[in-house]
């Protein structure tokens, strides 16, 4: 029996995700501009989920932290002077200032810089100047609030509410796959690039198979070899592959692994090279994605030209991926398109990123208008 068009409440047009890819349609234009789908967003995917918030590196030693924003949730991750990796919501419990300011740094507490709370850090609040004599309060009450939180290899991640797959599970197969391949890559570089678009359209972009390569990326064509481009699917990841032409003067060699993480992050690794994409959304039509780049401490790839040259090229090629995104948003915004059709041969992918999307949003029935987050 087919299953249900699957509805989401109070929001026009439908997705149907039991369709082969060969009947398949697209989620509606409407998911892309609709603030009520933006929310549902927050609570059923970025708020239930496994989601990548910063590098295991920052956070390696005790004393040592790491903060960000995931679709409006400030976290922070902090190694306690135990040792013990431990994850709190970066707002104080007094006026909601956040706690911690800097990207990532160290630290002995955690002190609010609005009024000068202090927390240890485990999360227990420690100090409050001048608060004597107020009523039914206690310090043992107002710790900061604790997520859970998970490395594997360089990747720190968050998960805001939810059970189930342990982080390594929710990246399979990646990490059998790349362990050996990314064992002897380090951190080099940040780039960060604002969108004017939906987050989702990034992630489509990303998920095309190759698709769009020939036409945007003229310079990107050359590298790879178009008839070995293959795509897999797994529960909550996909991988596009494709081995590289044999150019010796190209940047990237051997064999390209582009993976992506349900909802919004991307691992892009390449012989000696790889670049990490993870996909923030900042309202309905805005995002940033943020690049990390590693690369081998040995063989060319460890050389601060090859390195240039390579984020260099990473550059442009983002350059060209906004534009077509930026272009996308208008087109969806029109009013004048609903739904899409998929090439079978390349938009797996994608097909399966829509899919794990409508899936999520189906918590939104169930939270029957309860806020985020729910008592802890
Ligand atoms: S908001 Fe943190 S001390 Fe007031
Ligand atoms: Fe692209």
């Amino acid at each position: 029996m087919d299953a249900p068009d699957l509805q989401i409440p109070r929001i026009e047009g439908s997705f149907d995700p039991s369709l082969p890819i060969e009947q398949g349609r697209t989620i509606p234009a409407r998911w892309y501009t609709d603030p009520e789908i933006f929310r549902a967003e927050r609570d059923c995917v970025f708020g239930a989920t496994w989601v990548i918030i910063g590098r295991s590196e920052q956070v390696a030693e005790p004393r040592q932290y790491l903060t960000a924003h995931v679709a409006g949730f400030p976290v922070l991750v902090v190694r306690d002077e135990g040792g013990e990796l431990r994850g709190f919501f970066n707002v104080c419990r007094h006026r909601a200032a956040p706690v911690l300011t800097e990207e990532s740094g160290t630290a002995t507490k955690l002190r609010c810089r609005y009024h000068g709370w202090t927390y240890d850090l485990t999360g227990r609040l420690r100090g409050t100047p001048e608060f004597e004599g107020v009523c039914d309060f206690s310090r043992e009450d107002h710790g900061l609030i604790p997520i859970e939180v998970a490395i594997w290899g360089p990747l720190v991640a968050a998960r805001f509410r939810g059970s189930g797959a342990t982080f390594e599970q929710h990246l399979s197969p990646m990490p059998e796959r790349i362990a050996t391949a990314i064992s002897d890559l380090t951190f080099v570089k940040r780039q960060v690039y604002d969108l004017a678009c939906n987050w989702k359209i990034y992630v489509d972009n990303y998920l095309d198979g190759g698709y769009h390569v020939n036409t945007v990326h003229p310079e990107l064509a050359g590298m790879l070899d178009y008839s070995q481009y293959r795509t897999e699917t797994f529960d909550t990841t996909s991988v596009q592959t494709s081995p590289l032409t044999t150019d010796r003067s190209a940047i990237r060699h051997g064999f390209a692994q582009y993976w992506f993480v349900f909802p919004n992050f991307m691992l892009n690794l390449y012989d000696g090279l790889m670049d990490t994409n993870l996909v923030l959304p900042l309202g309905v039509n805005r995002c940033r994605v943020v690049f990390d780049f590693y690369f081998s401490h040995s063989g060319p790839a460890s050389e601060e030209e090859f390195q240039r040259r390579s984020i260099e090229t990473a550059h442009r090629i983002q350059q060209e991926d906004m534009t077509i995104c930026e272009e996308v948003q208008s087109g969806l915004a029109s009013g004048i398109f609903d739904t899409g059709r998929f090439s079978v041969k390349r938009e797996a992918a994608g097909y399966h990123f829509h899919r794990l999307l409508a899936a999520a949003l189906t918590c939104r029935r169930t939270l029957s208008g309860r806020r985020f987050p729910q008592k802890m």
